[in-house]
């Protein structure tokens, strides 16, 4: 074909995207090239559907800026758009698909902070009073049921007041956050305190998304943990508590069914009430079970919102 011929011809919506997937054939990295050449058709098919405007084109421009500018070391809004959208949820399915009976997992969330202290068994997780105190109890076990001495579980969670510690940097810095070992039976226990729902951080350009678009961005209340032994498989998860506000439209889509607990309520009278404990409280109780493996690895937060 002359430089005249195809000059004289119409270049169609198609022959762009075909000449955008074909300039990755040379990738010399098969997945690269395989995620790359599915992102142009992705992305242009996305763009024909909706017929985009140069002007929303613009608006998604200035929003990824936006995005970029507002995130630093503390806070990391292209993560909290992964999870506003259902992404972070969809990669954590396809990476942990486990067996029937094994403690699901969920997100990991942007206030997971490495190197909580480790603390003695039944031990309060708060330096401060913050909500009512909440005994957290259960075992560890395996998928046939037997206990899994020597667990660790890593716990943090929001207080009364909505807030994790990253978010109050003027307050102590291992409040309500703590690592536990199973006991010898795969028992474990620690003084949480209720959770409440808590809006994720809506003051940046996923905030906006959220509000123009009729959504809100409240979280149902929980408690999360990871929760590692050798030999098996790391679980990232939330125990939440079952008569919450928005289980069914949580803002990130992290509700699964069988990580439903109920938090049950006791009077300042009950005779088994926690140690150091006045007053009215609660008790939640949560077994977590563990697929065998070997994968005992260190979650990392590539960023947080603080
Ligand atoms: C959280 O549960 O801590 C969380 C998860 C995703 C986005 C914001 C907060
Ligand atoms: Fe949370």
């Amino acid at each position: 074909m002359t430089t005249r011929e195809t000059a004289a011809q119409r270049t169609t919506p198609e022959d762009i995207t075909a000449a955008v997937t074909a300039s990755f054939a040379g990738a010399a990295d098969a997945r690269l090239r395989e995620v790359m050449q599915a992102l142009v058709r992705h992305l242009h098919a996305f763009a024909t559907e909706v017929r985009l405007t140069e002007e929303e084109w613009r608006a998604a421009i200035a929003t990824l800026t936006a995005t970029g500018e507002i995130t630093d070391a503390h806070r990391q809004e292209f993560i909290l758009w992964s999870d506003a959208l259902g992404l972070s949820m969809l990669v954590d399915a396809m990476a942990n698909l486990r067996p029937p009976g094994a403690t699901e997992s969920t997100v990991l969330g942007p206030f997971y902070v490495p190197g909580a202290p480790r603390r003695e068994y039944g031990e309060s997780i708060a330096a401060e009073p913050a909500g009512t105190p909440a005994w957290v109890h259960g075992h560890v076990r395996d998928l046939d049921g037997d206990p899994i001495a020597g667990a660790e579980l890593d716990v943090w969670q929001n207080g009364a007041d909505r807030l994790y510690a990253v978010q109050k940097p003027e307050g102590p810095e291992d409040h309500l956050r703590g690592r536990f070992r199973s006991r010898d039976d795969g028992s474990y226990a620690f003084l949480a305190v209720r959770p409440v729902p808590y809006p994720i951080p809506d003051d940046g350009p996923v905030g906006h998304m959220l509000a123009t678009t009729g959504r809100h961005p409240w979280r149902p209340a929980h408690i999360h943990m990871i929760v590692r032994a050798e030999g098996y498989r790391t679980v990232t998860t939330h125990v939440f508590d079952a008569a919450s506000e928005y289980l069914d439209s949580d803002a990130v889509f992290a509700v699964k069914p069988s990580l439903l607990r109920e938090i049950v309520p006791r009077g300042a009278d009950d005779p088994e009430r926690p140690n150091g404990v006045d007053g009215e409280w609660a008790s939640l109780e949560c077994d977590f079970v563990l697929v065998a493996g070997d994968d005992a690895a260190e979650v990392s937060d590539p960023g947080r919102t603080a």
